[in-house]
Formats: structure tokens, C-alpha cells, sequence
């Protein structure tokens, strides 16, 4: 191994069980973990409270570059309110995929993403995290499934916790922002050269990690 912090990439599209598998992993290594959507749900929610339009792309880069963001113990502070639950809402789902459209935007959260790299390692979720952000990563892993399971999953997690949902609306939803996310100019959604592609539509939470621990197991890293 090199002198350098390893690090895991974790992308995949919505709903693919990334997040889940990457907390999962940061835990079983006691790494760090790094949620990069929750860096533009950030942007996108900040936005909307302070109603600066979705197409202003320098307002929206200023903005984020000025941000004051901290992950405590599952919340997220922003400029120290707490924006936990509202960062996790369809509005801002929805939004998000379009200032994450912005290259300015994702230049202003790029250094922000990079210095989460410290020791023992980083797990890194997202959508570019193999390709852009961490392409040195030691492994990368693309998680896909059906976007129909993907949506089932949401609205089962969207349900568990309370919210009364429409499937239909929300797998549009999910439909649009895979579109937006894979067609965009700057940073689509595509994996990277050397990533591991997992399908988890037919795989459960355990089948995945086991299939990820082994892969961490090869490359030496835990
Ligand atoms: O992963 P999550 O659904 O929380 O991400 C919210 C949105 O942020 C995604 O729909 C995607 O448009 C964007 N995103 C991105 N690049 C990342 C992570 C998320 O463009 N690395």
C-alpha cells in the first residue's frame, strides 16, 4: 500500500442501496463517510428557502461556496440549523438533481468532498465519486437495480417513516432525476472504467455487503 488514505467509492442512481451499503461498510472498517447527495440536497434546500432561482448559476455557486456544513452524529447543520429531515423531502430530492446539474455549483462542493479523505479511510457515496472526485479510489463499486425496486424501496423507507406517498408520482420522479443525472454535461452518472458493477435488484442488504467486504478483503484494505 501506499503512504496515501484509501478510499471506497460507492455510485449508483437513487434508491440503489448505496447509501445504506456505504454506511454499512464505513462502520465495519471504522472509516469515514462521506454522503455527497446530502451535499446538494444542502445547496438545493438552502436554495429554496432563500428563493434563489434554480437556473441562477452563479447565486447558486456563491452560495455553496459559502456554506457552513457540519455532520454530527446523523444530523446536518447548516449555518447551525439543523436541516436533518427537511434536506431528505421529494421538493428538494427534486431540486437537487437540478443544481447538481451546475458545473459551478459542483466545483464550489469539490475540495469540500476531497478533504474528507483522512485516516484510517473514507467511504465515499455518490454519483461521481469513481469517476471525478476520487478517481485514484482503491475500489469502486457501481450499485444499480430496477428503477422500479428502486422506487419500491423508497416508497417502503418514505412510508416507514410516515409520510404518505404516491408510487406512481414518486417513481416519475425517480425516472426524471436518473435522466438528469446520467445526460447531464458535467459529472453524469456512468461508471467508472474500473468500477465493480453490482446489480442489487434481485440481491438483498447482506448479499451486497458481503459481496463489497470481500472485494475490501482482495485489496487488502481493511
Ligand atoms: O444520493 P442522493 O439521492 O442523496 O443525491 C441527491 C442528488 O444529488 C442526486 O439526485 C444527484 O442529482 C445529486 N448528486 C450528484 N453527485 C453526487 C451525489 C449526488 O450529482 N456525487
Amino acid at each position: 500500500m501506499t503512504g496515501r488514505v484509501p478510499v471506497i467509492a460507492i455510485d449508483g442512481p437513487s434508491g440503489s442501496g448505496k447509501g445504506t451499503i456505504a454506511e454499512l461498510v464505513a462502520s465495519h472498517l471504522g472509516w469515514h463517510l462521506l454522503d455527497s447527495g446530502a451535499l446538494y440536497r444542502i445547496v438545493a434546500a438552502v436554495a429554496l428557502t432563500r428563493q434563489i432561482p434554480l437556473d441562477d448559476e452563479t447565486a447558486l455557486a456563491a452560495m455553496a461556496a459559502g456554506l457552513e456544513i457540519r455532520f454530527d452524529s446523523g444530523a446536518v447543520l447548516v449555518d447551525g440549523e439543523d436541516l436533518t429531515g427537511e434536506i431528505r423531502t421529494e421538493p428538494v430530492s427534486r431540486a437537487a438533481s437540478q443544481v447538481a446539474a451546475i458545473g459551478a455549483v459542483r466545483a464550489a462542493i469539490l475540495e469540500a468532498q476531497r478533504a474528507m479523505r483522512r485516516p484510517p479511510g473514507l467511504v465515499a457515496d455518490g454519483r461521481d465519486m469513481g469517476t471525478v472526485v476520487f478517481p485514484d479510489a482503491e475500489l469502486k463499486i457501481y450499485l444499480d437495480a430496477s428503477a422500479l425496486v428502486r422506487a419500491e424501496r423508497r416508497y417502503n423507507q418514505l412510508k416507514n417513516k410516515g409520510l404518505s406517498v404516491n408510487f406512481r408520482a414518486l417513481l416519475a420522479n425517480l425516472e426524471d432525476r436518473d435522466a438528469r443525472d446520467k445526460e447531464r454535461a458535467v459529472s453524469p452518472l456512468v461508471p467508472a472504467p474500473d468500477a465493480l458493477i453490482i446489480d442489487s435488484t434481485d440481491l438483498g442488504i447482506e448479499e451486497v455487503l458481503d459481496r463489497v467486504l470481500a472485494e475490501v478483503r482482495i485489496r487488502h484494505l481493511n
